[in-house]
């Protein structure tokens, strides 16, 4: 372990991850969430599948693995939180640096909610009890159980234990020593289902709805919908990559790992659609869009699958364990906060800021039940606080990102970071800055816009 130079106020050495791959595993872990699981499928078969898939490749490319460089970079140079990351290179930043680490805190209070639906669904669907209900029921089962007010929070609660039980230990005994059992688990249950649903009878006309490219349906619109989508997947713009950098070791590659982190995030998002589309249409379902495909078709797909409680027991478990490896890097970047500049010790920011993440998910799970009449800006506690996340904090936080490494702290010095002080070769460094300085910014701009219905 190679420790950095001492600076004033510091007691002891930043820890790092164990080894490259136990990196590439957290931050593929972060990036591997509901997001691939549930929405890349279905925005790929809406948007002209084969045709979409070509899109967000460019995207992921272009953009998603740019901007992954800039946030890990200037990770890895400041060994810092965001805010001290931010504040490293240039004291007056630091508000964007606050801005990466509050998205982070408040994507967990609802991403935990949902994640804890996973769990209750992994449940139900084991026990056999999803079973019993007629697939026209599963909606209102669904909409019954999230509008309830005892279970959902409960299993909100339990999510939110074991991350802080996971980020507690620390980098090494606790983050990477857990995401190298739950990413090759991920990994392997995943395969599993691929392997059942394409050997149904009748898989080829889900694969065909999926896959098939349909250029005509390749709108502008499908661009920004394929970058947005590259961004929220890659868990960029909200302080994450950027935390998890600065435990990455000084001799090793980021753009390599960039590329391993974005390849292990595109990879699960596709197969995710392979497991899920084939077996819809083979047993004659419409694919549903969002939580209605992941929470009402599939359970009657399950049901009228043989065995259909162990595949679908499988299934919610890999969408907890993709949900847990994102809630813990989410519940990082605030503890690393919380450390770094307020000195607090890693248990107490961990207990901390899991005591609040549970508090202000509550009125967030309630939202979908009695809590449904009390809105904000016309929306649900719940949405409300996806919108801002989703739609304001994150392209706001990725547009921050470009703009300071490109212009603020210097394309140069960040480059001879990237370079190891010019002993790392690094091919694309010409193309890399012209990205960040000028076309990372204006597409995030554009999609920004797009977003809040300005154009
Ligand atoms: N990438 C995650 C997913 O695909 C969600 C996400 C977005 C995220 N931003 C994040 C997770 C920041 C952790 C940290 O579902």
């Amino acid at each position: 372990m190679s420790i950095r130079k001492k600076q004033p106020g510091d007691t002891i050495a930043r820890e790092q991850w164990g080894s490259k791959l136990a990196f590439i595993l957290a931050a593929a872990g972060s990036a591997v969430g509901l997001g691939n699981i549930w929405k890349f499928p279905y925005v790929t078969g809406q948007y002209g599948g084969g045709a979409f898939v070509l899109v967000y490749l460019v995207m992921v490319l272009m953009i998603g693995v740019p901007v992954m460089i800039a946030e890990l970079t200037l990770g890895r140079t400041s060994e810092k939180n965001p805010v001290g990351a931010y504040g490293f290179i240039n004291p007056k930043w630091k508000l964007a640096g606050f801005l990466n680490v509050a998205a982070p805190f408040l994507i967990l209070s609802y991403y935990s909610v949902v994640a804890g639906w996973t769990i209750a669904y992994m449940v139900r669907t084991f026990s056999g009890s999803l079973a019993k209900v007629a697939p026209e029921q599963m909606a209102d089962v669904f909409v019954g159980f999230i509008s309830s007010s005892g279970e959902p929070v409960l299993w909100h609660g339990v999510m939110v234990l074991l991350t802080v039980g996971i980020v507690i230990s620390g980098v090494k005994a606790g983050i990477e020593r857990w995401v190298k059992v739950l990413m090759p688990a991920l990994f392997i249950i995943l395969l599993a289902l691929v392997a059942r649903s394409l050997t149904l009878d009748g898989a080829a006309e889900g694969l065909g709805f999926y896959l098939r490219p349909d250029f005509s349906k390749l709108s502008g619109e499908a661009i920004l919908v394929a970058l947005g989508q590259a961004f929220f997947s890659l868990s960029l713009g909200m302080g994450a990559m950027i935390t998890y950098g600065s435990y990455l070791a000084k001799k090793e590659n980021i753009p390599s790992a960039a590329i391993s982190v974005s390849l292990v995030d595109t990879l699960v998002a596709l197969l995710a659609g392979a497991a899920i589309f084939p077996a819809v249409f083979a047993f004659g379902f419409e694919p549903g869009q969002g939580a209605g495909l992941v929470f009402i078709t599939l359970p009657a797909v399950f049901a009228a699958m043989p065995f259909g409680n162990i595949f679908g027991a499988l299934f919610f478990l890999l969408l907890s364990i993709a949900a847990l490896t994102s809630t813990i890097s989410l519940l990082e970047v605030v503890v690393a906060y919380l450390v770094d500049e307020r000195k607090y010790d890693r248990k107490k920011a961990a207990l901390t800021v899991g005591t609040l993440v549970f508090i202000l998910g509550v009125p967030a799970s309630l939202s979908q039940g009695i809590l449904s009449d009390v809105t904000i800006f016309g929306k649900s506690f719940f949405d409300f606080l996806d919108y801002i996340t989703s739609n304001i904090m994150l392209p706001l936080g990725g547009l921050f990102i470009t703009i300071f490494v490109g212009w603020v702290w210097g394309i140069d010095k960040a480059l001879k970071q990237i370079t190891n002080e010019g002993t790392l070769a690094f091919a694309f460094a010409g193309i890399w800055s012209f990205i960040i300085r000028y076309v990372a910014p204006v597409a995030i701009i554009i999609v920004f816009l797009r977003s809040l219905e300005i154009i």
